[in-house]
């Protein structure tokens, strides 16, 4: 049985030794030129001259292109056909590439791309929300969801509050950067090595900026050094420009991001303000939830507007709101575009909600426990785009982790300690957060799959499917589904590179249903297989009985055969033994007008207990202790369950403590290196940290009832954020609400500190 095991990650040692093939160290031929890209200085404005003489004259330099050069469509956006591969009249980010340097280095390339003289005729760029609010230029028309009468509802309701969270943005910080590398085939065709999530995507839109067909493009992705959803759409730029060089040069070109211009270029997660009006009954029970969303989304559409609404979908996370309104804005800000990252949205939707329970629980002064615990969804409540709730174990979930974390006592200690030393420098604080998260992309057509699966004379297995590898384990898991279908081992079964030429038409590895999707296919084609092999064996041994797959042999009732000398037999028979697999996800619709349906297939849930220390003198802050209960379905493999969830907690906990993103009042990423942007470090995750799975299988037939794991477990880092804000809250006036805003930062927790009045600390 090779399923439902702690398989170590299939390329733990390659990884480990650096033996791993990552896209820079595809071998590419001596002649292979270096690309860098020539990027705007001005955050908004028009180019009035561009004199690139000095950068052609520069030592190395091959070539320099813009947009004129560009033979097809100058785009690399994902949907909207709005995002310019090289900026022609207009700049609309500082950082915006708007020519292209093709040296004989990569250090050649980077050089001369500086000696450009670039003059601008400057606008006032839009940064803030306020600024684009006011310039009423959104993406799109504000979305809505309503359920019940919540203005009647909030009116009607014993106690009413409203608050505000700003939450800043995140940079993916993928260890790997932005690369791609490109070689021209015979008669116009190319082959594009990418770090992309989307190999089918880079696909189309070198075929567009070339101007060729389809299958004129191959895409080839072995894995990622993360990705993060940071290589969803953002590998489309560097796989273009390397397309365009290497048509234009005849020759293999490669182009590497160095990190800053990484940090520069390329979009990051959305940063919210997100303002709420609730009201509530005197045990803290909902009734009516209003909430407006207003986030930037920088200059191009990306992937923003299905992001936005994620962070909708998400806006009730584990809590029934009985009536509700969650209105979303989409603003335009001259920023690099805002895009994908783990939770897609999600994330941002549910921390205001968690900060609403926060709120009611320090305006009643009861445990926020108690008010969260007063509105999880049970079964048969409907969410607020008016979907059912039919798989919630989050009750018993926050039960059990409550109990094994000893949440009770530990919370009563903390809340003793800060009150018998009103005066303590340093204090802890304890906060327990769930997460309902929805499985399946909201757009329904990208839910599908397929695979290809070839068994050779000797036994061994070749396999392919769409997804792609950034380091979750998810060729792993889909090699455990086909060993286990076949019978033999995971080292029976080699999974090589994802390839567009392999696995058409594919959808990005993305809205963790790498392996709900990408397992089911590869499992369709298994069976393909498995029924040709069972026909001939029946015919063979002249038996009915169903052939069974386990050990490396195929059992028909009392007639058994080894698994290669089977498969040997086919070809001697002329049976084919290669299959292609195919899957839908079933049940979902979605009616995105009228802000209804059921958009996902199922919910992952988990939950985290979290204290924290701060140091009210200089706001500095650590995780002392973490524990974590996380529903994963039946888990295909732990190992690698339970190293989602420890990384997505930490990248969690970072999203909402250390990374800062800071824009000058010019438009200009002052944070664009990890000298200035603190990503979490190893002695950063806490050093107590028990994660537990969830007992429990998905109530769909998903693959051997496992549910998603990569996203689900980044919204844990909450519960750090509000231990900090429960910490802060003692160091002051209790009756004033400490309204932390994300990241807490050290100056962060200070300036709450101060908003509460003292406390004994002469501030
Ligand atoms: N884990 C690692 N190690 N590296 C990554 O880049 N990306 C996350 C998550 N876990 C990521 C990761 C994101 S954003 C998603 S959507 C899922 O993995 C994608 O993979 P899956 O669908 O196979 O879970
Ligand atoms: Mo993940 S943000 O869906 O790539």
């Amino acid at each position: 049985m090779s399923i439902h095991k702690p398989t170590p990650h299939e390329a733990a040692t390659l990884h480990v030794t650096g033996r791993a093939r990552y896209t820079d160290d595809v071998p590419l031929p001596s002649n292979t030129l270096h690309l860098a890209f020539g990027v705007s200085s001005v955050a908004f404005g028009q180019i009035a001259d561009l004199n690139l003489s000095a950068v052609e004259a520069a030592k190395g330099v091959v070539a320099v292109y813009t947009a004129a050069d560009i033979p097809g469509e100058n785009d690399v956006s994902p949907i909207a056909h709005d995002e310019v591969m090289l900026a022609q009249a207009w700049v609309q980010y500082a950082g915006q590439p708007i020519f292209l340097v093709v040296a004989d280095s990569h250090l050649n390339a980077r050089k001369a791309a500086r000696l450009a003289q670039v003059s601008y005729t400057e606008h006032t760029p839009s940064l803030s929300v306020d600024q684009a609010m006011a310039g009423d230029n959104p993406f799109e028309k504000a979305q809505k969801f309503r359920k019940g009468e919540p203005q009647d509802a909030l009116k009607a309701s014993a106690h009413q509050i409203s608050g505000r969270i700003d939450m800043g943005g995140q940079e993916h910080f993928y260890l790997e950067g932005q690369v791609a590398a490109a070689i021209p085939q015979e008669n116009g065709d190319m082959l594009v090595h990418s770090s992309t999530q989307h190999p089918t995507e880079v696909q189309h839109k070198v075929a567009h900026i070339l101007d060729v067909p389809f299958n004129a493009v191959r895409v080839e992705t072995r894995r990622m050094g993360g990705g993060f959803g940071g290589k969803e759409s953002q590998a489309n730029l560097p796989a273009g420009a390397c397309a365009l060089a290497a048509h234009l040069t005849g020759r293999p070109c490669k182009m590497r991001y160095d990190r800053d211009d990484d940090m520069i270029i390329t979009g990051k997660r959305h940063d919210f303000r997100i303002e709420y009006n609730v009201g509530f009954d005197d045990s803290g029970k909902l009734n009516s939830v209003i909430m407006e969303h207003f986030t930037r989304c920088g200059w191009a559409m990306d992937l923003s507007l299905p992001v936005a609404d994620r962070a909708m979908f998400h806006s009730d996370n584990a809590y029934n709101l009985p009536h509700a309104e969650i209105v979303s804005h989409r603003l335009r800000t001259n920023m690099a575009s805002a895009t994908a990252y783990r939770g897609f949205g999600g994330p941002q939707g549910a921390l205001a909600i968690e900060r609403v329970m926060d709120h009611i629980a320090s305006h009643l002064g009861v445990d926020p426990l108690a008010v969260r615990r007063a509105n999880f969804y049970v079964n048969g409540d409907t969410t607020p785009y008016h979907m059912e709730i039919s798989d919630s174990v989050i009750a018993p979930l926050v039960d059990q982790l409550a109990a094994s974390s000893d949440y009770e006592k530990r919370r009563a200690e903390i809340e003793a300690e800060n009150l018998a030393n009103s005066t303590a420098i340093l204090r802890r604080g304890i906060a327990l957060t769930p997460v309902k998260f929805g499985i399946s992309f909201t757009l329904t057509k990208y839910n599908q799959a397929g695979a290809l699966v070839h068994i050779y004379t000797d036994g061994s297995i070749h396999m392919n499917h769409g997804g792609t590898e950034m380091g979750q384990g998810l060729f792993t898991k889909v090699g455990q589904v086909a060993a286990h279908e076949f019978g033999v081992t995971l080292d029976d079964v080699k999974i090589t590179a994802t390839d567009t030429a392999k696995v058409p038409n594919t959808s990005a590895t993305a809205a963790s249903s790498g392996t709900d999707l990408n397992g089911m296919a590869v499992q369709d084609a298994c069976e393909t297989l498995k029924a040709r092999l069972q026909k001939m064996l029946r015919g063979h041994f002249k038996t009915k009985a169903v052939a069974k797959f386990a050990d490396g042999r195929i059992t028909l009732g009392k007639h058994q055969i080894a698994f290669k000398d089977a498969v040997a037999m086919a070809y001697d028979a002329r049976i084919q033994l290669s299959a292609t697999g195919f899957y839908t996800t079933p049940k979902i619709k979605w009616d995105r007008e009228a802000g209804r349906g059921h958009p996902f297939y199922y919910f992952a849930y988990g939950a985290a207990v979290s204290e924290v220390v701060i140091d009210t003198l200089t706001g500095e802050n650590r995780i002392l202790r973490t524990d974590i209960l996380h529903d994963a379905g039946k888990s295909l493999n732990q190992a690698i369950d339970v190293g989602q969830i420890e990384g997505g907690f930490v990248q969690g906990a970072g999203w909402l403590t250390t990374e800062e993103l800071v824009w000058d009042a010019k438009g200009h990423l002052k944070t664009h290196a990890p000298s200035t942007y603190k990503i979490p470090a190893c002695s950063d995750r806490p050093p107590v940290f028990n994660v537990e799975l969830f007992e429990n299988e998905n109530v769909e037939p998903t693959i051997h009832k496992s549910k998603a794991v990569g996203e689900p477990p980044f919204l844990l880092g909450m519960s750090v954020f509000f231990a900090l804000s429960h910490a802060i809250g003692s160091a002051g006036n209790r009756d004033v609400y400490p309204s932390l805003n994300a990241p807490a930062t050290p100056e962060e927790v200070l300036k709450t500190i101060y908003r509460l009045d003292g406390g004994g600390y002469g501030y």
